[in-house]
């Protein structure tokens, strides 16, 4: 149905279907797009990344300057003391992605084989592979059901004489719970190291995300809300950490310091045309970021009365999410049983693309594979295994697999009619469950 429902009607039929239970409707002209009826929507959500003339400007203007790299362009620099004043940073060094900017990072807290980081579950593969890059364990410690974040009353448990860094996720561009996590840290005297790779712009109590612990990493990969294909960028309020971090990117060589004393490192660093890619992104991000956080809160309201549908909570800390994702849960009871594979294909008939979130990324075959190469077998003895295997239990967070499902970001980038159809595109499905099918 491509016309609008007003918002009196809406409501009308939200509250007669809560109330009622699951039925299957035999026929009607809003049949399920599964079933052979009408879409609910046939256009597309707004595309990304956005392109105007200010990225055209800039990126021409790096080409023709032949100052590609930031050794001879300013790009760069100016870009990391640009996102650092942008949200409230000491020092800010770019790399060429997030998962090196995690590298970088753990680099500059020293971390190596033996040392123990620990993480969450629920989150992409690249916050784990930081830390095997430096032969150390991901600790994995279980989500919290309700905000799909790690779950910090579980962290202490976690904590032994090896754990070396707390490396939370502000999973979807939500905030971790900053004040439990920093306040760990600050007992056992272990730095917090933040993955903010999915958080531009989110806050902790009107504190940007990424700068509240040692150090916090963002990514500028395609699909984020800052984005210019791949990049990354480190932050912190500490200038050593950020000259250790710099120097690492840097082949060792300090960028922020006085070159004089050249380190261990890679070459990790960021090319002019990605800075000045951003910088012409950065002019669109906090409109981009206001309107994310209005169609969400609208999509809150409108998903408050449907069953089987919940939105994840955000701790009251979290004065803003970034909306980098728009989680939910799915529960196939409300739904007579339908699967979420079945209830995910129904949506997506409906026009509404979604994703079936993260898998149990603990269980996954990759960090077996790791810890057989042979540098893992030169550092950790099979009893040693054995023990990380035996703490390797998230029960909630495989549960919360089961359920979870998200939209991207592009999905909030439209208008209120767009978040109308996404619970109308649930609605209809619960009204024709019965018929739909358990799948
Ligand atoms: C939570 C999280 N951590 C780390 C990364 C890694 O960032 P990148 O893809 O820029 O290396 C991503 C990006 O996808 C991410 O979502």
């Amino acid at each position: 149905m491509l016309a609008m429902w007003s918002r009196r009607l809406f409501v009308g039929a939200a509250a007669a279907l809560a109330a009622g239970p699951v039925h299957a409707a035999k026929t009607g002209s809003d049949k399920p797009a599964v079933l052979g009826g009408k879409p609910v929507r046939t256009e597309s959500f707004p595309s990304w990344p956005l392109v105007e003339k200010n990225d055209e400007k800039l990126l021409l203007e790096t080409l023709r300057s032949r100052l590609w790299n930031r050794r001879n362009g300013r790009n760069t620099e100016s870009f990391e003391k640009a996102w650092a004043t942008k949200i409230g940073a000491g020092h800010a060094v770019a790399t060429n992605g997030g998962t090196t900017a995690l590298y970088a990072g753990l680099a500059a807290l020293d971390i190596g084989p033996k040392d123990e980081v620990i993480v969450p579950p629920y989150t992409f593969i690249a916050t784990v592979n930081a830390v095997l890059q430096h032969h150390a364990l991901p600790v994995f410690v279980d989500t919290d059901f309700q905000t799909h974040q790690i779950d910090p009353s579980k962290i202490e448990a976690a904590i032994t004489k090896n754990t070396r860094v707390i490396l939370p996720v502000h999973i979807a561009g939500s905030a971790a719970d900053m004040d439990a996590i920093l306040a760990i840290g600050k007992k056992h005297g272990i730095p917090v190291l933040e993955d903010a790779c999915q958080a531009h712009l989110g806050e902790w109590r009107g504190r940007k995300l990424g700068t509240l612990g040692a150090a916090g990493c963002f990514s500028f990969q395609a699909s984020k809300n800052l984005n210019c294909g791949e990049g990354g960028c480190l932050v912190t309020n500490d200038r050593d950490l950020a000259v250790r971090a710099s120097a690492f990117q840097n082949n060792g060589n300090p960028l922020h310091g006085d070159g004089k004393n050249r380190g261990y490192g890679s070459n990790l660093r960021m090319t002019e045309f990605q800075a000045s890619v951003l910088h012409a992104q950065m002019e669109r991000l906090d409109e981009q970021a206001a309107r994310r956080s209005a169609n969400a809160a609208y999509l809150d309201g409108l998903l408050a009365d449907v069953a089987g549908v919940t939105p994840a909570r955000r701790y009251e800390g979290c004065t803003r999410s970034a909306y980098h994702l728009y989680m939910l849960r799915y529960e196939p009871e409300a739904f007579g049983g339908m699967s979420k594979a079945r209830f995910m294909e129904a949506v997506k008939a409906e026009g509404i693309p979604l994703s079936g979130g993260y898998h149990p990324l603990n269980h996954d075959d990759f960090l077996e594979k790791a810890f057989q190469t042979r540098a893992f077998r030169a550092v950790y003895s099979s009893g040693e295994m054995a023990k990380w295997r035996e703490r390797n239990v998230t029960p909630v967070n495989d549960r919360l697999c089961g359920e979870a499902f998200w939209f991207g970001q592009t999905t909030l980038l439209g208008e209120r009619s767009d978040m109308e159809q996404i619970a109308e595109a649930f609605h209809k499905i619960h009204r024709f469950a019965g018929e739909i099918g358990r799948g």
